[in-house]
């Protein structure tokens, strides 16, 4: 197996490390209906038996129940961080002492220790890959193409992943079947709107203990993200101000009631920025000079490339931590812009990330279960591409969470399934 070591052989202190991840654990699942309901049917049905599966995620509580899920229904899962410092490592310890997990995650490595440990994942020689980002697909397709015939298929958590697998895929480049996790309306409309919106916001506020109340908060990117963030900013009392570059992104911000203006002016009036378009350089060199003194800048899309820091750092005199996870950037006028988690996704690089609330980690995680259940059981049925999830896997977990919700909503009667599919029904 892989040279790389297991986060068990990195840790100092392992067996509370382990007390410590379990702990949490503990807590994120007592809060995870969705993935407790499907692990028992895992548990007693075994789907996953035989299967080997490669993982790349943000390992931390709420992923460490789903890769339990996995393995408790028959998997050996062998996982890896998919950002250098979003893992916790002491729950990565815990997953690690279960004999179906081999856990590699690790905090703050540097670069050529995170691409080691997704090539110690891939040296499982996986049959079904999860993704947050596209990074093992990546490695896989480029340096193991001879595994490919083995995989069975993949899914994919996030924006940005799908975004990358797509243009992989229109370039006749993806060889086997993945599904968009990140598309389906369990997945998107919760996690990204409000698990987006609430985390970004509460890793902001407890970071630097500043409040949100009559600040201006740029919000670059309208999209699930931007949405959340904006809404949840505004109910902070802050104004709000996008910025956009899809014209009705940014005519449905103006009617949602933020101004909308292009970043060269945000700039100028700007107290917090927080990106969250999934593209690169959105904040650069000509709006640092535009910035006030004392500015916040922070990310939320998947890759540290939205702000410049590179130009950052060039047009700074002097840089310093100015508080945990807050980096001051000295300009040769005395202004100070600050940027949060090294411009990483700040609500799960921060020193302090939780990430997302429980409760919607345990819906996008019961799509990605139902994604490799859906893999194992009919994977030959899906070409090499990109794939939505079947309505009804989505559904399903919708049902699942409602019941455990208490929340009891209404059928379609026969009448109304058959006046909702007739096109002969007029005036
Ligand atoms: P989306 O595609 O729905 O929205 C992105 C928006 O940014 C689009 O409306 C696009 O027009 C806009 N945009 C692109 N370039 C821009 C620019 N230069 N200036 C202003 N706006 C620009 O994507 P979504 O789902 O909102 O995801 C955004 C990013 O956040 C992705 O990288 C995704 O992977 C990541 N993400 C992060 C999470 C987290 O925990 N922090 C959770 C979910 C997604």
């Amino acid at each position: 197996m892989a040279d790389y070591p297991t986060i068990s052989e990195q840790v100092e202190d392992v067996e509370s490390a382990r007390t410590e991840g379990h702990r949490k654990m503990d807590w994120a699942r007592e809060h995870m209906p969705i993935l407790t309901a499907m692990q028992g049917d895992f548990e007693a049905n075994q789907p996953f038996e035989g299967q080997r599966i490669g993982m790349a995620m943000h390992v931390e509580a709420k992923t460490a129940v789903l890769v339990e899920t996995l393995a408790e229904g028959g998997a050996e899962v062998a996982i890896t961080g998919c950002n250098p410092l979003s893992t916790h490592d002491d729950v990565s310890a815990a997953l690690d002492e279960h004999p179906n997990i081999t856990s590699y995650a690790k905090r703050e490595v540097d670069d050529e220790e995170y691409y080691a440990a997704i090539e110690a994942v891939i040296s499982h020689e996986p049959t079904i890959t999860v993704d947050d980002g596209m990074d093992l697909v990546a490695a896989i397709h480029e340096d193991y193409p001879e595994l490919i015939d083995s995989i069975v298929g993949g899914a994919e958590e996030t924006t940005t992943g799908v975004h990358r697998l797509r243009a992989m895929d229109e370039d006749g480049e993806l060889d086997y079947p993945v599904f968009a996790v990140n598309d389906t309306p369990m997945k998107r409309l919760f996690d990204n709107v409000h698990g987006t919106g609430e985390s970004s916001l509460a890793n902001i506020a407890m970071t630097t203990n500043l409040s949100w109340a009559g600040k201006n908060v740029v919000v670059a990117g309208y999209g699930d993200c931007g949405r959340g963030v904006a809404k949840k900013a505004s109910g902070q009392n802050a104004n709000v101000i996008v910025t956009e570059v899809e014209p009705r992104r940014a005519l449905e911000a103006h009617m949602e009631g933020y101004d909308v203006m292009p970043m060269a002016e945000a700039a100028e009036v700007g107290d917090v920025f927080l990106t969250t378009t999934g593209n690169k350089n959105v904040v650069t060199r000509d709006h640092f000079e535009k910035m006030d003194d004392g500015v916040l800048l922070a990310n939320a899309g998947h890759f540290d490339v939205e702000v410049n820091l590179d130009d950052l750092s060039d047009l700074a005199v002097n840089e310093r931590e100015a508080r945990d996870g807050v980096r001051e950037y000295e300009m040769d006028d005395g202004r100070r812009l600050n940027v949060l988690a090294e411009g990483r996704l700040v609500n799960l690089a921060s020193p302090i990330a939780l990430g997302h609330p429980v409760e919607v980690m345990d819906q996008s995680f019961g799509v990605q279960a139902a994604c490799v259940r859906e893999l194992v059981e009919n994977g030959d049925q899906y070409d090499a591409g990109v794939h939505e999830v079947p309505d009804e896997l989505d559904r399903e977990i919708a049902e699942i969470k409602l019941d455990a919700e208490g929340v009891e909503y209404d059928d379609l009667t026969d009448e109304q399934a058959e006046y909702m599919s007739s096109w002969q029904h007029g005036t």
